[in-house]
């Protein structure tokens, strides 16, 4: 017990004083307003009551009563920083870990990259390299090496985005354009370096089409070339299988149908068996089971003229698909549209490990 005052009134809130250093970090501040209040404190109470005093004593009441007042004050203070210690050992450098965790956002491949870094790299498994050309080319790159007519449809405006500009010096004859294929940087390809020739070529490649859930105005293309003496139409769906085989699955099924495109002869169009039914025939195939995954064919004659090369020697496959399009089945995506949108639950779903379209590994 602290030591009396001499005052009975006074003494009588000792044992309050005593207790200051048990009281619980809620109870304190109330405590310290009931005994030092200005107002309803008990202190002030004892103070009120100096008036009513012999005047000689009043000085000797006063100090007592003072020192009291500070000695409360140093305990409640003392106490108070007691609490804070304690406070801040439970709750460690001042992290709360009661707190929820903050989600980190991880960033991932878009679904058009990965699948042109997967196709890119079965073919350069199979020893085929990797080439690039110009996405501003000139009408005979474009078309006319590629052995289409002066007067092909593809050749219209209403296809082809054209420009202003005219061709640098020395660009064979022709207008500007934005190349609406990857199949120039093949001619680009023959006329750097004489056979054996075997290389795919990733791109971005323009039309004049308006945006729908089927088509982009831009959009990707990856070229395939080999060229080498001796090459046959066996060549060609040897490895187109291989590489489907690889891309979707071991079991998935192939089929070749014959088609036209000037710059090969003959030409196909590849299919492989749907991915969403598996080739019993749903929405996304039409109903057919199967889905057209790329062009193809083997070099025209008049295309290796065209780039100096014998067609009595040299012979050639090509092949030409989009990997926009390839994203969409194997994403089983619904509209083109949503590859080049920022709607997140889309972008988490196809880049999210684990599921659809996340890394297997
Ligand atoms: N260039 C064609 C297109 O954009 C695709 C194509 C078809 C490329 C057959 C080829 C090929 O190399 O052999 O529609």
């Amino acid at each position: 017990m602290p030591e009396p005052t001499g005052y009975p009134d006074l003494d009588a809130i000792l044992p309050r004083l005593d207790a200051v250093p048990t009281l619980a970090a809620d109870v304190l501040d109330a405590e310290r307003t009931a005994v030092l209040g200005r107002k309803s404190g008990v202190l002030t109470a004892a103070l009120r009551t100096l008036a009513s005093r012999p005047v000689e004593e009043r000085k000797r009441y006063g100090a007592a009563l003072n020192r009291l007042k500070e000695r409360f004050e140093a305990a409640f203070e003392a106490r108070a920083e007691v609490l804070e210690a304690e406070r801040r050992r439970r709750e460690g450098t001042g992290i709360d870990l009661t707190m929820p965790g903050r989600r980190h956002w991880v960033g991932a491949e878009h679904p058009v990259t990965k699948v042109v870094d997967e196709i890119v790299g079965i073919f350069r498994e199979l020893g085929f390299a990797v080439a690039t050309g110009p996405e501003v080319e000139t009408e005979w790159y474009n078309f006319l090496a590629l052995n289409f007519p002066a007067d092909h449809p593809a050749m219209d405006m209403h296809d082809t985005l054209y420009l202003d500009a005219p061709p640098a010096e020395g660009e064979p004859a022709g207008r500007l354009l934005l190349r609406t294929h990857t199949s120039p940087v093949q001619i680009r390809t023959m006329l750097a370096a004489p056979p054996p020739v075997r290389v795919v070529i990733p791109g971005m490649v323009y039309r004049n089409d308006a945006m729908d859930a089927s088509h982009l105005p831009a959009f990707s293309q990856i070229e395939g070339l080999a060229v080498d003496e001796g090459i046959s139409f066996v060549d060609l769906k040897a490895t187109l299988t291989h590489f489907a085989h690889r891309f979707f699955s071991p079991a998935t099924k192939t089929r070749f149908r014959p088609s036209f495109f000037p710059f090969t002869e003959p030409s196909a169009e590849m299919d492989v068996e749907c991915q969403l039914c598996h080739g019993s025939g749903c929405p996304a195939c039409k109903g057919t089971g199967w889905m057209e995954i790329l062009g193809c064919g083997m070099v025209h004659e008049a295309v290796l003229e065209n780039v100096h090369l014998d067609p009595e020697r040299y012979t050639g496959w090509a092949f030409g698909m989009g990997p926009h399009r390839i994203a969409l089945l194997r994403y089983g995506v619904p509209d083109i549209r949503l590859l080049l949108g920022g709607d997140m639950r889309f972008l988490e779903a196809v880049g999210r490990p684990g599921v659809v379209g996340g890394d297997d590994a």
